[in-house]
């Protein structure tokens, strides 16, 4: 066992810390307000690296481990929830995905525009009826004579959907054939047949735009099918195990903040003669805190570390990284209520970032599987019951 980081694990963590202190932070509270897609901010996130932290740089990205990756998602993420989740579905959904099952060709095109923050990417799955159960689709790819598809069908949540160029996209190409009838694709578009619609207003993260879309006779070449046709369930699949341990590394970076935050509250809050943090009812709060905070820290880790195995030896880390979502997620949202509580009035205030990292916490125990989707993952992976 080693806790120690590498130089340039460290380095990433840097650059990323630097970027979020620098010019993450301080308009955060302007993006929540506004709902503003920080464009700005992406570029130089590209610019340094950190659009593609795991792509190697023959394809534009920084070339660094899935630890990198996570401690990288920390820092944005403790400084702008919405910031970090552009950059986990840039990083993770869209480039991971592209790497592990493109080819050469596709590669060369999707990933290095994307890691390098020249265009967004997005990853498409959900669909109105469709979100926990996923295989239950209905977007079609029908496959014509000439060997191209005919997309039609709405797909829906898509996060950086008002602003992708590119976007990984699930449909059914044989709805006979269930989960093994589905297909992953390659969508550019500004190309005739794609539409989006409103901007969702959200609770949280609001800056990172998320919305409806729509393939209306929408065409797919040939070279635009990722992977084989009937893979794109197991590739939707593997690519949010990786998603997940993005989810989980922003849920501590939101957690951490607001543990700070309250840290130096705690401290400087007076009642009763004494400040609010000798209270034993207060210690006891921050003790829960720093050991979810922790806790989840090390799950994540650990995950992030099997899938840098896996992509060595083979295997899977579905259960490390649904084990990771879980306890961090969770642990944020348990965080980010008893930070808001210590600090009573002013946590509830607008003047303070609390009652952001409060609802920005809220959403990592929904997207990329709810909460109960990762008991489901994790308990049928360890009885083989379903
Ligand atoms: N890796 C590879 N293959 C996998 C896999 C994995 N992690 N998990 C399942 N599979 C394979 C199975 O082996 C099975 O293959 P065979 O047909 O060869 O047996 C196939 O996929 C079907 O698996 P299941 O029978 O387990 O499928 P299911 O219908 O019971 O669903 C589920 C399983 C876990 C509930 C899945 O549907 C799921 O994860 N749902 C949640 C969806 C989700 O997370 N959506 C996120 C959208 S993206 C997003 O949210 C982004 C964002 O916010 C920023
Ligand atoms: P449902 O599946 O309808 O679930 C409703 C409730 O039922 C939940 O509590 C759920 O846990 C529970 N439930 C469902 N099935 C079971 C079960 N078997 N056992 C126990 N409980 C169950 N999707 C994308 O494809 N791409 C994106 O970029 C994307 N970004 C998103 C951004 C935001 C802000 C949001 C809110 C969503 C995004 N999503 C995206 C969709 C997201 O992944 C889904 O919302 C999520 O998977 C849940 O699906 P649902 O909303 O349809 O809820």
């Amino acid at each position: 066992m080693d806790f120690g980081f590498s130089e340039e694990q460290l380095m990433i963590q840097d650059v990323a810390r630097r970027i979020a202190q620098e010019k993450i932070a301080p308009s955060a509270e302007h993006h929540d307000r506004t709902g503003e897609f920080p464009l700005e901010n992406i570029r130089t996130l590209g610019e340094n690296g950190l659009m593609g932290i795991e792509v190697p740089a023959e394809y534009g990205g920084a070339g660094m481990d899935p630890i990198a990756y996570v401690l990288a998602m920390i820092e944005i993420a403790a400084a702008d929830a919405a910031h970090s989740t552009i950059v986990s579905v840039n990083n993770s959904l869209f480039c991971n995905g592209i790497l592990t099952f493109g080819n050469e060709e596709q590669k060369q095109l999707y990933v290095r525009a994307i890691a390098e923050g020249r265009e967004i990417g997005a990853f498409a799955l959900t669909e109105p009826q469709s979100g926990s159960d996923a295989t239950a689709m209905r977007c079609k790819a029908t496959l014509q004579d000439d060997g191209t598809y005919l997309v039609n069908g709405k797909k829906s949540w898509i996060t950086s959907g008002p602003v992708a160029k590119y976007i990984v996209l699930f449909a059914m190409t044989d709805v006979e054939k269930g989960a093994r009838g589905i297909t992953a694709f390659m969508v550019d578009t500004e190309r005739e047949g794609f539409h989006r619609g409103k901007t969702e207003p959200k609770m949280g993260i609001r800056a990172s735009a998320t919305c409806e879309i729509e393939f209306t006779d929408y065409v797919i070449k040939p070279e635009e099918v990722l992977g084989a046709e009937g893979e794109g369930f197991k590739i939707a699949m593997s690519v949010l195990d990786a998603g997940r341990i993005g989810i989980a590394s922003q849920a501590i970076g939101i957690a951490r903040a607001a543990y700070e935050a309250t840290l130096e509250y705690a401290r400087d809050r007076k009642a009763f003669g004494q400040p609010i943090g000798a209270f034993q009812m207060t210690q006891a709060k921050i003790a829960d805190m720093k050991c979810k905070l922790d806790a989840s820290l090390l799950l994540t880790l650990r995950a992030a570390w099997k899938k840098a195995e896996t992509e060595k030896h083979g295997g899977r880390f579905s259960t490390e990284a649904a084990v990771a979502k879980l306890t961090a997620s969770e642990a944020a949202m348990w965080i980010t209520h008893q930070a808001l509580q210590i600090h009573g009035g002013m946590g509830y205030s607008k003047e303070l970032p609390i009652e952001r990292y409060f609802r920005d916490a809220k959403i990592t125990e929904i997207y990329e599987g709810t909460s109960e989707i990762q008991r489901l993952v994790i308990a049928r992976n360890e009885t083989g019951l379903r």
